[in-house]
């Protein structure tokens, strides 16, 4: 079956939380995907095979800028270009609400996320120390300016 990619709804939030719970060391609550799903200043988009959730993306809007603070894959489907092909599809959507930039942290230690965004065509744009917990790491700061 092919993948799909969607905006989030409120029945995909508890999906999203055991992808989410399976990936990250600081996990974020169902409430907080909630809330993002209903806020004016945020959207989730997700990855959808079926039934099954494959995939998610956070981002938060304060245009002409945008921040990207969550992304995962679950494990079973990682490495098939679909974390490339929901950031596309969600680069669609920021393009149409007047984003021209986006921004991000990434752990150093990241190398998947790292090359994702490299292949990307996001840019260092600076270091952030100790910005993680858990264990306690350097953010690399990234930007993304998208074409007109
Ligand atoms: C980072 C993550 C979202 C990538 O998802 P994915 O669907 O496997 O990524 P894609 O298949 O779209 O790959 C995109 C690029 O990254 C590269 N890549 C993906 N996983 C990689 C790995 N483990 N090692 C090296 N490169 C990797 C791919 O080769 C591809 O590069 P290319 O376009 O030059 O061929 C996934 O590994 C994940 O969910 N990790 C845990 C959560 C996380 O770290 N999120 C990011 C927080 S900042």
């Amino acid at each position: 079956m092919a993948l799909t990619y969607r905006y989030a709804t409120d029945s995909d939030v508890d999906a999203i939380v055991a992808i989410e719970e399976s990936a990250m060391s600081n996990p974020w609550h169902k409430d907080n995907y909630l809330e993002a799903i209903h806020s004016d200043h945020a959207f989730v988009v997700v990855a959808s095979e079926d039934d099954a959730i494959a995939g998610f993306a956070v981002f938060y809007l304060t245009p002409p800028e945008s921040e990207l603070p969550d992304i995962v894959v679950a494990e079973a489907y990682r490495k098939r270009g679909i974390a490339k092909a929901l950031l596309h599809y969600a680069f669609d959507q920021l393009q149409s609400q007047k984003v021209d930039t986006v921004f991000l942290e990434v752990r150093v230690s990241n190398t998947p996320a790292r090359t994702l965004y490299d292949s990307l065509g996001f840019e260092e744009i600076g270091k952030r120390k100790y910005f993680y917990s858990n264990p306690i790491e350097d953010a690399i700061c990234m930007s993304y300016r998208m074409e007109e």
